[in-house]
Formats: C-alpha cells, sequence, structure tokens
C-alpha cells in the first residue's frame, strides 16, 4: 500500500483526489493547505486522516511514502525539494519549476534520492496521443513533415470558469510577481508536451507572446495583469518537421479546448480531445491517393497518478519524469527569450 499526501488543497487537488482515491494499493493518508480551513474541509470530503497547515509537519509525520504537489507555479520547486529531501517519491504539477534551472535541480535531485519522480501533463492520460505516439514510431506516418497544434480556452471573457477579476486561482496566473509565467507557461507547456511527444524533441522556436489590457490600471487587489495571454510559436523539431503552436485564454466560445494535427507523407493523424480522449482520426496514403478519414478506437490509458503508483511499487520509473518536465521548460525559457529578442532560439 503506498501512502500519500497531497499538498494544496485547492481547486485541482480535487481530480487529484478522485483519481488517487480509485487507485487499488494507494492510500490518502494526509493533506496539508496554508489556508487550514480549506485543508480540514478537504480532509472531510476525501476521508483522509491527516491534516496539516504546515508541508515540514507534513512530511514528518504525516506517514506518507509519496506526496502530490498542487499549489501554485513558484511553490513546485520549493516544495518539491522539501520532499524530496525527505525521501519521498514527488508527483508535481506542472510546470514543473519556474525556469529550466530550477527545473534541472529538481531533475537530478530525483535521480540522486532514487525515487520516483513525475510531473503532471494530464494530457496524455487521453489514449488518443498513446497511440499517435505508437504509430509515429512504428513510422505509420512516414516521415512527419508538418505539425499543427493548439490549446485554447477563453475564460478571459467569458464566465464558465467563473468571474476570474474576483478569484485569487485566476488572478495568480495572470500576474508575473505572482510567479505566473502566463499562457505559455500555464497550458502552452500542455501543448508543447502533446505535439512533441509523438514528433520528437524541438530544435528551435520563435515565439510571439501578447499581453491585451483588460482593466483599467491594469492591476486588481495587488494583482498586476501583466503575465502573457497569447503565444504564437513557429517550431522546428529534430526530425527536421516545422510547426505551428498557439494557445490563448481569448479564445471564446472556447473552453478547454486542444487539437493535434500530424502531417507525414504515408499517413496523417488528427486529435481533437474535444472530440474524444479515447479515438483519433488517419488519413492514410496509397499510391498518391488520399483514403479518407478513418476513425481509430485507441483504447484506454493508465493515468498519471496510477503510473505514479504503479511506478512506485514497481520500483520502474514511467513518463513523464521530472527529466522530461525540464525538457518542456527548456522549451518555455527559449520562448519568452524569442519573444524578448525577436529572434530564433536553438533549444539546448
Ligand atoms: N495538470 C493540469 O491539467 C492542471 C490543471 C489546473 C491546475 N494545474 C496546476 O495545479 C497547481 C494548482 O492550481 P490550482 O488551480 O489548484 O490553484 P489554487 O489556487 O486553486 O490552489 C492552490 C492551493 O495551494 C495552497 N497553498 C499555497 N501555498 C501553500 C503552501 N506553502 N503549502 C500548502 N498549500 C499551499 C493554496 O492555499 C491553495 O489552496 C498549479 O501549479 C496549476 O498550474 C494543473
Amino acid at each position: 500500500m503506498v501512502n500519500l499526501g497531497i499538498i494544496g488543497t485547492g481547486n485541482m487537488a480535487g481530480a487529484h483526489a478522485r483519481w488517487f482515491q480509485a487507485i487499488e494499493g494507494c492510500r490518502m493518508v494526509a493533506c496539508c493547505d496554508v489556508d487550514a480551513q480549506r485543508a480540514a474541509a478537504f480532509a472531510k470530503t476525501y476521508d483522509i486522516e491527516g491534516v496539516y497547515s504546515d508541508v515540514d509537519e507534513m512530511l514528518l509525520n504525516g506517514n506518507c511514502d509519496a506526496v502530490s504537489i498542487v499549489v501554485p507555479d513558484p511553490l513546485h520547486h520549493p516544495l518539491a525539494i522539501k520532499a524530496l529531501k525527505a525521501g519521498k517519491h514527488v508527483l508535481c504539477e506542472k510546470p514543473l519549476g519556474l525556469n529550466h534551472a530550477e527545473t534541472v535541480e529538481m531533475r537530478d535531485m530525483a535521480e540522486e534520492a532514487g525515487v520516483i519522480n513525475m510531473v503532471n501533463f494530464t494530457y496524455r492520460n487521453s489514449s488518443a496521443i498513446q497511440k499517435a505516439t505508437e504509430l509515429v514510431k512504428a513510422v505509420e506516418l512516414g516521415t512527419i513533415r508538418h505539425v499543427h497544434a493548439n490549446y485554447l480556452q477563453g475564460w478571459l471573457v467569458h464566465d464558465y470558469w467563473g468571474d476570474w477579476r474576483k478569484s485569487k486561482n485566476w488572478l495568480w496566473r495572470l500576474s508575473k510577481a505572482h510567479g505566473s509565467g502566463g499562457v505559455i507557461n500555464d497550458i502552452g507547456i500542455h501543448i508543447l508536451d502533446f505535439a512533441s511527444m509523438p514528433v520528437g524533441t524541438l530544435d528551435s522556436v520563435h515565439c510571439k507572446l501578447k499581453c491585451f489590457d483588460k482593466e483599467e490600471g491594469k492591476t486588481i487587489d495587488g494583482y498586476d495583469l501583466d503575465a502573457n495571454d497569447s503565444a504564437i510559436i513557429t517550431a522546428e523539431f529534430s526530425n527536421g518537421a516545422l510547426g505551428s503552436i498557439h494557445t490563448s485564454r481569448w479564445a471564446y466560445p472556447h473552453e478547454n479546448s486542444l487539437q493535434l494535427h500530424l502531417f507525414g507523407n504515408k499517413a496523417s493523424i488528427e486529435i481533437d480531445l474535444n472530440a474524444s480522449y479515447t479515438s483519433l482520426k488517419i488519413n492514410r496514403i496509397l499510391g498518391r491517393q488520399a483514403m479518407g478519414w478513418e476513425t481509430l478506437d485507441c483504447g484506454q490509458t493508465p493515468n498519471i497518478p496510477e503510473r505514479f503508483i504503479r511506478s512506485i511499487e514497481t520500483g520502474n520509473q514511467d513518463q513523464p519524469d521530472f527529466a522530461r518536465g525540464a525538457e518542456i521548460q527548456a522549451i518555455l525559457d527559449a520562448c519568452h527569450q524569442s519573444d524578448k529578442t525577436d529572434q530564433t532560439i536553438k533549444i539546448h
């Protein structure tokens, strides 16, 4: 039995609790939030015995083998380092850190500690992206020449997730001083992982980031609204393919819309998570004839929390690990540098 503690009991922590509750061989034994009332309510909802408002205390007395870190982005690095020092297996929310240097330190420390480490690139929970990756590996698409990927949200325009002007949960995401790297670090990170999982790593990027005015005075309750909220990336992948990857929080009526198109010389693939997490469309070329779109059922895939628990049980580190988190963070850093300099940036 893996004893798990959850650090942070805000919005996303509910999803973590429901995932872990459903996993055989895992028991949630502790939770922690600086907001003690929120932690207590969370513990009650998910039947968790140990309730803490201090991470050090939970790591010391919480009886956890593993922790799931679900706090705002600037705290991922310091809290993961604490947990690794305490010898815990760590699942950390994305982005793994605020920059590549932080994530390299986390990766190296996790490797040294010899613990299981994973980052929650949630959209890998779609069996469609797992299947697409298998098909690319099996060269069923031939050589991929062109990639088009987008992740679109519209909550700056529309209130389906509540009024962002009235909630800290949304305000910190819009403010650099509160550790936000903007839309690109918040959800652009998912589409970068999603696109490069099947195609392979990126060699270079050219990126334009934009922060649009959204409130008079550009500040609300001490949150300066200065983080980017739209991003366009042109990318060259290591296999030579070109990619166009974009993301925005202005894309009403999209709520949470993620799409990937891969164009190879033997077949093309389309994944639209709005339509399905468990199927993709493929169009094969025979001779020089396109055979038409065929829908492929991709079955089921374990979600990342399940992969995390199974990795702890077996000792076999599954993906996406901290090394992958650091690889993606290098791309994000390159995007910010490209935006600042208006240059194409090579990714090291
Ligand atoms: N993988 C995904 O698809 C996905 C989706 C949403 C959010 N996220 C990530 O999850 C993280 C949390 O997002 P959220 O929407 O739940 O934010 P949130 O603001 O709703 O919750 C964060 C919680 O962390 C608590 N907290 C702050 N400092 C703490 C500390 N030192 N110790 C313990 N608790 C502390 C806050 O009190 C709050 O309850 C973010 O990094 C975000 O990027 C990931």
